[in-house]
């Protein structure tokens, strides 16, 4: 694997990879030695197009718990406000030195013309674009995911699919790179997906995503599902006339602490809620929801670290660069 640009053409055998990875990762990150020197002398550049907070940090501290330089680049302040293009932009940093770079654009395709093109030889990862994808998102979603049910059944995580899950995805489905790419990926470990929004908030052609979709997000929960995962209401990207009212979305579509309370009264006592972030209390989701003992948040936000150490590890040593046969490093 050169890149990693989209979960749809990862294979089940590639992401347990990722996850089992991962999972080597995470039981680094728990000790209180947190360095490899797995990417010691290469260089990530973080290029962000867009806002961001989970991701670009998330990437910064993986890059450096695997001792490799990080620059970080936000278009903001930069001489993109003086019409530089992604090529040029791209192209500037490799010279500086990049050995990976992880983009986050507004366009969907960016990452893929990146690294399709021999604008640059660095690895590239998606870390969001446009409404396309969101792949690091999705397989710390499945991580985080594959933990909890490996703990249910008391059976190691490692080598796990997702075989017979079922994940609800809750909300603004039009707007979201992240339910593309979990879509993809827990069908492809054996998830069984079910889309819940409003119609206005569906993509047209949803032929060949291989999900169920419903509007009623009661009757979905009382399919018993083993995650709920709410999705943020993308206000930036809205056109306000496909919008039901807030009162009629936080009613129909949210996780309020009516509907959250139902879960205990159905007896969903093993049902996590899942949230990629940054979340609009109140709106998608209440705070007696979002910081409750079934939220799994601030957990994928930590996996997210392990995931994409892994993700870097992966692409920038081919698997041989030292781990986990290596020491990690005292710092
Ligand atoms: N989940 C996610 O992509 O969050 P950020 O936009 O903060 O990176």
């Amino acid at each position: 694997m050169k890149h990693l640009l989209s979960t749809k053409d990862l294979s089940a055998e590639d992401a347990i990879r990722i996850l089992d990875t991962a999972e080597e990762m995470s039981a680094v990150n728990s000790r209180e030695v947190k360095k490899l020197p797995a990417l010691r002398g290469r260089t990530v550049v973080n290029l962000f197009f867009e806002d961001s907070t989970r991701t670009r940090i998330s990437f910064e501290a993986a890059a450096k718990r695997l001792s490799a330089d990080v620059i970080n680049f936000a278009a903001k302040g930069s001489s993109v406000s003086k019409g530089e293009s992604l090529k040029d932009t791209a192209q500037t940093l490799e010279a500086i030195g990049a050995d990976a770079v992880v983009l986050r654009h507004s366009a969907s395709g960016a990452a893929h013309r990146l690294a399709v093109t021999d604008w640059i030889s660095a690895a590239v990862v998606n870390a969001g674009d446009g409404t396309h994808e969101h792949p690091t998102q999705a397989l710390l979603d499945a991580f985080t995911l594959r933990r909890h049910l490996s703990r249910l059944s008391g059976t190691p995580s490692a080598g796990a699919d997702l075989a017979g899950a079922r994940v609800l995805i809750v909300g603004d489905i039009l707007h979201s790179r992240v339910a593309r790419s979990d879509v993809w990926l827990l069908a492809t470990l054996g998830a069984h997906v079910t889309l819940v929004a409003p119609p206005t908030l569906l993509p047209i052609g949803l032929d060949g995503w291989p999900c169920e979709v419903t509007y009623d997000l009661d009757e979905a929960i009382a399919s018993r599902p083993d995650a709920i995962m709410m999705l943020r209401v993308q206000a930036e990207r809205m056109n306000a006339s496909y919008f039901p009212s807030t009162g009629e979305y936080s009613r129909r579509w949210g996780l309020g602490d009516e509907r959250f309370a139902r879960l205990s009264e159905l007896g969903l006592k093993d049902t996590v809620i899942l949230h990629p972030g940054p979340m609009v209390r109140g709106l998608e989701i209440s705070s007696a929801a979002a910081d409750s003992e079934r939220s799994q948040v601030l957990k994928q936000v930590a996996n997210g670290v392990s995931v994409r150490m892994a993700v870097l590890y992966l692409l920038m040593s081919g698997g041989s660069a030292g781990y986990p046969a290596a020491a990690p490093e005292l710092k």
